[in-house]
């Protein structure tokens, strides 16, 4: 596995596999990788000749710069969990490298980057593709591979590349999940122990609401979930959107869309978890 820093080096050692008409495929992190990101390098690894993974903290997706300050750097453990699951290339540029000047393009998705994430992070999903769309103009990949965690977002990168008709399968990867049912996530690491056992309540919620919509409305199933993560100690819930898979706007009835899935977010302490689940 080799380290690379810069675009140019990326690209060199890149053209040789594409002349010998090699598959390349990417998994764009932001680095403190865990078991959920791992899952996505080895089924790329799998499905590709090389597989790239970038790891940047990406400064124009954070509109909190606190936040920005306090995501975790871990390179070197990131790098021995790499190898392990049999990356090829590690692409971890600087801020500078990314971003020698001002990015001023916007990407705008809407009705995708207008509701959930996007009326609570505004400027974020902007600066997610900003960044996406740079590491696919470097890398060309054949495949990019991202995880269903963060729902909305894949929803959007695949409207950017079906827009700018990027030649690039986006393959959704499922979410990883803790023994006990957390969901993986960077973050976790900032749970104090207290507040880990208070976070499984939103799996926990998720979970039985997928079986209680079965024989009640949606009204009746988000009502479900607010009023579990309400009555749970140390939660503060942003929102539960229960919406069409495609469409990610909101459905009042369980026949309007054959693909379903409810979207939540929830402060626990200072630290803001998402998750989501398939109702069909
Ligand atoms: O999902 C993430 O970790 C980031 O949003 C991504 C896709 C790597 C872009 O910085």
């Amino acid at each position: 596995m080799k380290i690379v820093h810069t675009i140019k080096d990326l690209q060199v050692l890149l053209s040789k596999l594409k002349i010998q008409g090699k598959k390349v495929g990417l998994v764009p992190t932001m680095g403190a990788l865990h078991a959920g990101h791992a899952s996505l390098v080895k089924r790329c690894v799998a499905e590709n000749d090389a597989a790239v993974v970038s790891v940047f903290v990406n400064p124009t997706q954070f509109n909190d710069k606190n936040d920005l300050e306090k995501y975790p750097r871990t390179l070197d453990a990131d790098c021995l969990l790499l190898e392990s699951c049999g990356a090829m290339y590690v692409f971890a540029p600087s801020v500078r490298e990314m971003y020698p000047e001002e990015d001023m393009r916007t990407f705008s998705y809407p009705p995708l980057d207008t509701v959930m994430e996007g009326i609570y992070r505004p400027g974020h999903f902007n600066g997610v593709c900003q960044i996406v769309s740079k590491l696919f103009n470097a890398v060309q990949p054949d495949r990019a591979y991202f995880g269903e965690k963060d729902f909305q977002q894949l929803a959007i990168i695949r409207e950017m590349v079906r827009q700018i008709k990027y030649p690039i399968e986006i393959v959704g990867c499922p979410i990883v999940r803790e023994a006990d049912g957390l969901a993986l996530s960077s973050r976790n690491a900032r749970l104090s122990f207290e507040e880990r056992k208070n976070a499984l309540k939103i799996s926990q919620a998720l979970f039985e609401s997928r079986t209680f919509a079965t024989l009640h409305t949606v009204s009746e199933t988000q009502k479900l979930v607010e009023g579990a993560i309400a009555d749970a100690p140390g939660l503060r819930l942003e929102y539960f959107e229960i919406v069409d898979g495609n469409t990610l706007q909101n459905i009042a009835d369980w026949t309007m869309s054959g693909y379903v899935v409810g979207c939540i977010t929830v402060f626990c302490g200072e630290v803001r978890l998402i998750d989501n689940v398939r109702y069909k």
